[in-house]
């Protein structure tokens, strides 16, 4: 074998201030067995990933969830990791973009930078909020749109007409954090002087690192000429501090991207062998990869490589880019219970389904792909369940019992063999090339010629005959190394169904030459069965819990609004007549009941004097008991549209205060108040 690659890998960081969910877990799926191919071949390959935990919207997540970002960083970087290890994502390293390696670093890029001559200050005039104290990005900022007058639209553009605007042009605009009217206010900012790089990108990106339709992409921002980058934001914010400017913060996009730089740089101290410099210097022969989605292309493709070339580090060798996931071939969608939470996902199904179903419809391109749940349970159950394991399921039995567990030293079938030795290549030139749907189906023919094979041998009719039964083993025997061939094709895809065969095959952990050799007088362990098929009944399970994730969501939510007014933003103002169109109601809880099967809600029954309701309710973790909530009276929101969910229908909804967990505090009148009275 040549000698063996060095290679680094990343994935985009996710943010730190939400869950992973089936949309994410698509690149992490995508390259993990990427990374994992790679090291089954024999290849240095080390991947490594970060929260990206910087910017205002983190800062003020915190502050409604009154903790520090620290905290909040903390807390969601234990549940990422969590996901990330039950879907068998297997990162050398889950670092953060909030430490020290990436403060130094960032700070290390930006002052070569500077010294070099790439950073511009001028001075921008932005909104202000006078109230919050603090610069106002578009996002924070809402108004009527100045097209077509729409109402409660965002800064930068319109939800209603399409309009794209500045947020001055927004007419009677106002924080979205405090309501108050922002005022225009000047201040200094940090450019990254793109256009410097262009002749460098013009080149880079067309010089192989880029998929083709990403960098004819690139080529139209290219021609229409590169501006210059705004990479400072004024305090508060959450991140690192400008050196030699105080009050000013690299904006988290800047310091986002040398996080791959620090959670590689932070697994060397872990790592003695590996060397920070092998792999980033500017004359490293190692390879480097970043995977990402294809709504980050420009900070990837542009800034990125230019920030490492200005400051004398090596740039990526590709950037693989893939296209977003939909589901039943539509947007993810919380209402529908579609956008499923990688938690939500693990607590009902195997992650290696997905990974499977993922590897099977993941091309080269930048196309879409969706998860079609029907397709899924048919696919995972007809291929794996009904192809691969089959195999095993067939042969083992009879070399358990006809043979005491050993396999004979048998080749009946030459040419099938040679058929699978004949595609070992072309299956891993489509891994290398991230071409998985064709690997998967290249390795599924070979399934299909392998049980073709035993149905037509036949070994359970054979073994009735008798002075058959060595023939018997002999094809039980290459039945069971032609599965164990198949295992190996596999195992970037599904590694822990590897591992259960390994340990059946009395095996070491298999790497991909192993394919060329054939396990002959050996001893198998016991035969348990690696995979069962998918329960339809557990994807509407799945699904029924993804509303509930919502419906919890919405009870925590509820706060924002009326809640905590110190510590939440305040959500943008409304008019009297929106206000009304609520219709708020005391309401008597007449029983409160845990619903079966359901992990986070309350069934209640309201009284409302002249009318009864039931209500699901996502406070099940504030009441562990929930009788003590009968007989008493709360408010009630009465209008809002009913929704259909697994247990029936809520109608309605309660209101609480509180962060969530434990504290949820379900409001109440004073006394006096009656069932069925308006609030007002
Ligand atoms: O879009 C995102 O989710 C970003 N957090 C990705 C950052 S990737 C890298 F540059 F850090
Ligand atoms: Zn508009």
């Amino acid at each position: 074998m040549s000698e063996a690659r060095q290679i680094l890998v990343t994935s985009a960081l996710p943010y730190a201030n939400g869950s992973i969910h089936l949309g994410h877990m698509l690149e992490y799926i995508q390259t993990d067995m990427w990374v994992r191919f790679q090291k089954l071949r024999g290849n240095q390959c080390i991947y490594v990933c970060a929260d990206d935990a910087h910017g205002s919207a983190i800062m003020l997540r915190a502050e409604k969830e009154g903790i520090t970002p620290e905290q909040l960083i903390a807390n969601v970087q234990a549940e990422h990791s969590g996901d990330f290890a039950d879907f068998l994502v297997d990162f050398d390293n889950f670092h953060s973009t909030h430490s020290e390696e990436n403060r130094e670093l960032a700070e290390l890029i930006y002052t070569r930078l500077r010294d070099a001559g790439h950073i511009a200050t001028r001075s921008v005039t932005q909104y202000f909020d006078p109230e919050k104290g603090m610069f106002l990005a578009d996002r924070f900022i809402k108004g009527t749109c100045p097209k077509c007058a729409a109402e409660d639209q965002y800064g930068d553009n319109c939800e209603k007409c399409g309009a794209t605007y500045e947020p001055t042009e927004l007419k009677d605009p106002r924080s979205a954090i405090s309501g108050a009217t922002p005022v225009l206010k000047d201040s200094k900012h940090f450019f990254f002087k793109l256009p410097d790089f262009e002749a460098m990108l013009k080149q880079w990106t067309r010089g192989g690192a880029l998929q083709e339709s990403v960098a004819n992409k690139i080529a139209e921002w290219l021609d229409g000429g590169l501006q210059e980058w705004d990479i400072s934001r004024d305090a508060p914010y959450f991140g690192f501090e400008i050196p030699d400017e105080p009050g000013k913060y690299f904006y988290v996009w800047l310091d986002a991207p040398i996080g791959y730089m620090a959670s590689f740089e932070n697994l060397c101290k872990r790592r003695p062998e590996l060397d920070f410099d092998t792999f980033w210097s500017k004359d490293s022969t190692a390879e480097l990869y970043h995977f990402i989605g294809k709504d980050i292309i420009n900070f990837h493709t542009l800034f990125w490589p230019a920030m490492l070339e200005g400051a004398g580090f090596r740039k990526p060798t590709a950037v693989n880019v893939h296209g977003y996931l939909t589901v039943n071939g539509q947007k993810m969608s919380k209402s529908r219970g579609t956008f499923v939470k990688a938690r939500t996902y693990l607590d009902h199904l195997n992650p290696e389904y997905l990974r499977y179903y993922y590897a099977s419809k993941l091309g080269r391109g930048v196309d879409d792909l969706d998860l079609n749940l029907e397709d899924f349970v048919q696919k995972v159950n007809s291929d794996l369940v009904g192809k691969v394991v089959n195999i095993a399921s067939r042969c083992a039995g009879f070399i358990h019992k006809g043979n005491a567990g050993v396999m004979v030293d048998a080749n009946p079938e030459p040419e099938l063999w040679t058929a699978f030795q004949e595609a070992a290549p072309s299956i891993a030139e489509a891994y290398e090339a991230r071409d998985f749907a064709r690997a998967m189906r290249e390795i599924m023919h070979l399934a299909d010629r392998a049980n073709a094979w035993i149905a037509d041998k036949a070994p359970w009719a054979l073994n009735k005959v008798e002075g058959k039964q060595a023939e018997v083993q002999e094809i039980c025997a290459f039945g069971v190394n032609l599965f164990r061939q198949l295992v190996i094709f596999l195992k970037p895809v599904l590694p822990n169904l590897a591992a259960a065969a390994e340990q059946f095959l009395n095996v070491e952990p298999l790497r991909w030459n192993d394919h060329a050799t054939l396990l002959a007088n050996h001893q198998l362990n016991a035969f348990t069965p690696l995979m069962t098929r998918i329960e339809p009944a557990k994807i509407e399970a799945m699904i029924e819990a993804s509303k509930e994730d919502l419906a919890s969501s919405e009870a925590a939510a509820a706060p924002a609004g009326n809640g905590e007014l110190v510590k939440a933003p305040l959500a943008a103002e409304i008019n009297f007549d929106a206000f009304a169109a609520v219709d708020l109601r005391i309401a008597l809880i007449e029983k409160a009941e845990f619903v079966e099967g359901a992990d986070k809600l309350l069934r209640l029954t309201l009284d409302l004097g002249d009318a009864k309701r039931n209500v699901f309710s996502g406070i099940k973790s504030a009441y562990p008991d929930p009788s003590k909530l009968e007989g008493r009276l709360t408010l009630y929101v009465a209008n809002l549209a009913p929704r259909k969910m697994k247990f029936g229908m809520s109608e309605g909804m309660v209101l609480a205060a509180g962060p969530g967990g434990s504290e949820i505090y379900l409001l109440s009148p004073d006394s006096g108040a009656k069932p069925g009275q308006r609030v007002m």
